[in-house]
């Protein structure tokens, strides 16, 4: 991953966290994932008066990117307003493992602090389809 990839992916990330529908927690997230053949699929959150039904942005992207036949995930982006750079919720990373066990995982504020870390790194112990 050369820098100007993190950057433009953070960027693709911090505009669509512009599109998010978030009128219940007022917290809009944006995300985007970068795939082996260089696309980008872009997503944010999307909540529902349900609250359990909400998806957050990571999953959006993740499920754009497979569901369009791109299922080679280099890195993933997430951007969201705060002190510090925004983590992956719990059930974000279980869905980075099952399908996008390599990548890497660029966090973001709005004022660009960044952390970089690997999917392996942010979910150790990982449950998956070897135990089934
Ligand atoms: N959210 C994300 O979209 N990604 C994260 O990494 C953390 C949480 C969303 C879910 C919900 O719409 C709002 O942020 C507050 O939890």
């Amino acid at each position: 991953m050369m820098e100007h990839d993190i950057v433009n992916l953070l960027d693709q990330a911090a505009a669509a966290r512009e599109r998010a529908y978030a009128p219940y927690s007022h917290f809009p997230v944006g995300a985007a994932v970068l795939t082996e053949s260089g696309e980008v699929y872009t997503g944010c959150n999307i909540e529902n008066a349900s609250y359990g039904a909400t998806c957050c942005a990571e999953r959006v992207a993740l499920f754009k990117a497979v569901s369009e036949g791109n299922k080679d995930i280099r890195a993933i982006a997430v951007v969201a307003s705060g002190e510090e750079a925004v983590p992956p919720c719990g059930i974000c990373r279980q869905v980075m493992i099952e399908l996008a066990p390599q990548a890497v995982v660029a966090m973001a504020n709005l004022e660009g602090k960044r952390e970089i870390r690997r999917v392996s790194e942010l979910l150790p112990g990982p449950f998956g389809g070897d135990f089934l």
